[in-house]
């Protein structure tokens, strides 16, 4: 099993009958069925109470094997991290109309996080999607992550800005703003990312909730609030939880049909919807058929 688990890079990654689309005679944007320009902003007494959209038993239910010896993450990820840091982005699994839309949003945070830190493989005990959490950072880096274009989020020498936490938070330009909105020095201490869960938690949630443009925020597309701009949808870029792959990691991912780490996250996000009772999975869950932002 060890072998396996090496680097959730490293997994299932075939791109062989990867192509790319044309996005010649887009389509009308498909209107997800619950989206609405009535933007509700209602159900406030329980703000803040992700524990109310997931109990501790359906979160243990959903990540089997994290605290398994096999996970290099064991005992790192535990509820109550998670929890504590949702208490920082309110809005999360508390926004849009019904219960269904705040259920379907956390799914998709889960999906997208497990898909990120899976520890999973085909034929996996309990199968390859009892295995999301496994990792808390990259294990082999390819380089520093750093983009020592960008002037505002200058690096810091002898750091490493390489995939941690949750949502595996990669890139100076990522750290800087995630640490300056969340009270922690994210250039001179990328670290503490993989070393206190709940700032690993808060960094993965502030990930999904801000928008950086001219991507939209995670969120906003799962709660849809979010409007496309022309650019969009001449990329065909609609909303559903393709979109949250696209703004996560569209460049390596979308346009591609048949690509696996794609499929993952989508798989993920099936397997965790059938466990929390989502009603509607929403369209355009894959994003083989969007342009990445570029
Ligand atoms: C746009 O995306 C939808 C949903 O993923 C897909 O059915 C449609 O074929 C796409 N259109 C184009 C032109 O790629
Ligand atoms: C930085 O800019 C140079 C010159 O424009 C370019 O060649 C290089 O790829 C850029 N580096 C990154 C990480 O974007
Ligand atoms: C959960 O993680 C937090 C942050 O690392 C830690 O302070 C806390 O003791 C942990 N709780 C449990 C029940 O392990």
């Amino acid at each position: 099993m060890a072998r396996l688990l090496l680097s959730p890079v490293l997994l299932a990654f075939s791109l062989a009958a990867a192509s790319l689309v044309s996005n010649a005679g887009v389509a009308e944007a498909a209107a997800w069925p619950w989206h609405s320009h009535w933007h509700w902003r209602g159900w406030r007494g329980r703000q803040g109470c992700v524990s109310s959209v997931i109990s501790e038993e359906e979160y243990a239910s959903l990540f089997l094997h994290k605290d398994d010896a096999a996970c290099p993450a064991h005992g790192f990820y535990n509820y109550s991290a998670f929890v504590a840091a949702a208490e920082s982005f309110p809005e999360f699994g508390n926004a849009g109309r019904d219960a269904d839309t705040r259920r379907r949003e956390v799914a998709a945070f889960l999906a997208q996080i497990s898909h990120e830190t899976t520890g999973g493989w085909a034929t996996a005990p309990d199968g390859p999607y009892a295995w999301g959490l496994c990792f808390k950072e990259e294990l082999t880096p390819p380089s520093n992550y750093c983009d020592a274009n960008n002037t505002q989020w200058k690096c810091v020498s002898g750091k490493s800005y390489h995939g941690r936490g949750p949502m595996q938070l990669s890139w100076n330009y990522n750290y800087g703003p995630a640490g300056k909105a969340l009270g922690f020095d994210g250039l001179g201490n990328p670290e503490i990312v993989a070393s206190n869960a709940v700032v690993a938690f808060k960094a993965a949630l502030w990930f999904w909730m801000t928008p950086q443009a001219p991507k939209p925020s995670c969120h906003d597309v799962m709660v849809g609030r979010y409007e496309p701009t022309e650019a969009d949808k001449a990329a065909n870029r609609t909303a559903g939880f393709g979109l949250t792959t696209n703004i996560i990691n569209g460049g390596l991912e979308c346009s591609l049909p048949g690509n696996a780490q794609e499929a993952d996250r989508v798989g993920y996000y099936k397997h965790y919807g059938d466990i929390l009772g989502v009603r509607d999975l929403g369209p355009n869950l894959d994003c083989a058929s969007q342009k990445p932002y570029s």
